[in-house]
């Protein structure tokens, strides 16, 4: 099995360690986390040290790839950034937990983590460093875009679009064909009925655009 690092200790970063455990592709052999103790154990795991000594860290450990374990769209993506600058030649790989449900003809960009109970139905297309959070649904012929996320429960209809770098929150529902425009974020428990433009948060059933948002706006 080769070597990975997890970029981020925090619970979601758990929850993707023990997703690649269990399938068994690769071995965790640490995270990166400037907020932690270098020798933090995490889930059995150490936390080896910060994005800044990622080349040193490749070296000594014979790491093949890496991935990004942190929620929030927008500072996944800053990491990233980083990290493209601090070891280019880096691999950014997938998660797929066991349980997942991937029908044929489904595409998964580099570095996305699809989680327990998830179902993905065929000619979808999951882009890069996207989260599939667990048992959300996700019908045929959908786009997700980079960097995007749906949180537990969501569901989407056929056709269904998300832009890059939104979230669509816990267990809403988008009905098939409908669009929800970038950096947008759709609130828990809302049915999108109506395509969403970009940069607003909605919620509600229907839902409703309630207000702007910047790009960067904490959302979890
Ligand atoms: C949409 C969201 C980001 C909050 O947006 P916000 O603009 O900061 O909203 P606030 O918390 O300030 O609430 C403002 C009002 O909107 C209401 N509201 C907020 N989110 C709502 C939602 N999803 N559905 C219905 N009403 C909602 C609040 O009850 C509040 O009403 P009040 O003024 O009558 O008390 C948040 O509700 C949400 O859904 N977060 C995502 C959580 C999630 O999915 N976590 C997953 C972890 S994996």
């Amino acid at each position: 099995m080769k070597n990975i690092l997890i970029v981020g200790a925090s619970n979601h970063g758990k929850v993707i360690a023990d997703i690649v455990m269990k399938e068994e592709r690769y071995k965790v052999v640490g995270f990166l986390d400037s907020q932690k103790e270098p020798g933090t154990i995490i889930a059995k795991v150490p936390v080896l040290g910060c994005e800044e000594d990622l080349k040193k860290i490749k070296t000594a450990h014979n790491i093949y790839g890496i991935i990004i374990g942190i929620g929030l769209n927008h500072v996944r993506e800053s990491v990233y950034e980083k990290i493209r600058e601090y070891c280019p030649e880096i691999v950014f790989v997938t998660a797929i937990h066991p349980s997942a449900s991937i029908a044929s003809e489904v595409y998964i960009g580099e570095g996305t983590v699809i989680m327990s109970g998830v179902s993905v139905n065929t000619q979808s297309s999951i882009g890069r460093f996207c989260i599939i959070n667990t048992n959300a649904s996700v019908d045929h012929d959908n786009k997700i875009g980079d960097f995007a996320s749906l949180a537990p429960g969501v569901v989407t209809g056929g056709n269904v679009k998300v832009g890059r770098m939104s979230a669509v929150s816990l267990g809403a529902n988008i009905i098939h064909g409908r669009s929800i425009g970038e950096h947008t974020v759709i609130g828990a428990g809302a049915t999108v009925l109506k395509d969403i433009p970009e940069s607003v948060v909605a919620y509600g059933t229907p839902a409703k655009v309630v207000r702007k948002r910047e790009y960067n706006e904490p959302y979890l």
